[in-house]
């Protein structure tokens, strides 16, 4: 990938932060993008060569803003997004409305901000998850959300090619997030649940990340969704 530019939005922390340093691995230029200056500078001192910006995926002007700085890119990722656990008739329906809002139409908006920048047979790479397969209770929201965006995937293959839309359904996988949802005990709390996998453990960002590599790297793929979960669809 050497002299290839790769945005990441979401990219000082998680899977986001793991590509990150995949993609510099393979001789990438790469641009993290996240809200939080600390976190980027953080993760600047991780990855050598690292390039960092400040954009929140709510919010299209800042997006425009990241692209409006680049002359030409090869490959988006875009790992921001959050969810919400509740039933659906608790909490307000605003909070899960925007945890949709931001991963379909933010993710959408990305591609609006960037598309003319990217090359043809460059890519860009969507979350989706376990929950489109695997709907559990209470994560309901990242049911809809996650199908609704590997579906995204699949039609702008169609509608926008040659550029090439993938996405990556990560089963359960050790990262910041888990400290979010569960901020007494982090990813342990999933230690029950993924013992019960094929592969009785947690998927690890490195292990999505490979994925998400391959995805950009191989120009023969497009409207795909790789699954990174230890067999959690399965079971
Ligand atoms: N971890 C899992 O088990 C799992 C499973 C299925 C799907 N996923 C999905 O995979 C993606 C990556 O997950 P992860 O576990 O790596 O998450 P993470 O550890 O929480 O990292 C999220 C990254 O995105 C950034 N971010 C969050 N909201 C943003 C926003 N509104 N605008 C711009 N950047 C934003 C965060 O930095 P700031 O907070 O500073 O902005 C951080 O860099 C997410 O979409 C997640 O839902 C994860």
């Amino acid at each position: 990938m050497t002299g290839q530019q790769v945005v990441i939005i979401g990219g000082s922390e998680g899977i986001g932060l793991a590509v990150a340093k995949a993609a510099r691995g393979l001789g990438a230029r790469v641009l993290a993008v996240a809200r939080t200056e600390a976190k980027l500078q953080a993760a600047r001192e991780a990855v050598s060569g690292l390039e960092i910006g400040v954009a929140d995926i709510n919010e299209t002007a800042s997006i425009e803003k990241v692209f409006a700085g680049l002359s030409s890119v090869d490959h988006v990722y875009i790992a921001a997004g959050s969810t919400k656990i509740g039933g659906p008739l608790e909490h307000s329906l605003e909070d899960f409305r925007h945890r949709f809002d931001e991963r379909l139409w933010g993710s959408l908006d990305v591609v609006r901000a960037a598309h003319h920048l990217v090359r043809p047979g460059g890519s860009f790479t969507f979350s989706g998850g376990l929950a489109s397969d695997r709907p559990a209770k209470g994560a309901w929201v990242s049911g809809i959300a996650t199908m609704a965006t590997e579906q995204l995937a699949r039609v702008l293959a169609i509608e926008l090619a040659p550029l090439r839309f993938n996405s990556v359904a990560p089963g359960y996988t050790d990262t910041p997030m888990w400290n979010h949802i569960f901020p007494e005990i982090g990813s342990q709390a999933l230690d029950e649940v993924t013992k019960k996998h094929l592969v009785p453990r947690m998927v690890t960002a490195d292990e999505v990340a490979q994925a998400v590599l391959l995805l950009m790297q191989n120009e023969a793929i497009t409207g795909e969704t790789i699954h990174v979960d230890c067999g959690a669809r399965l079971v």
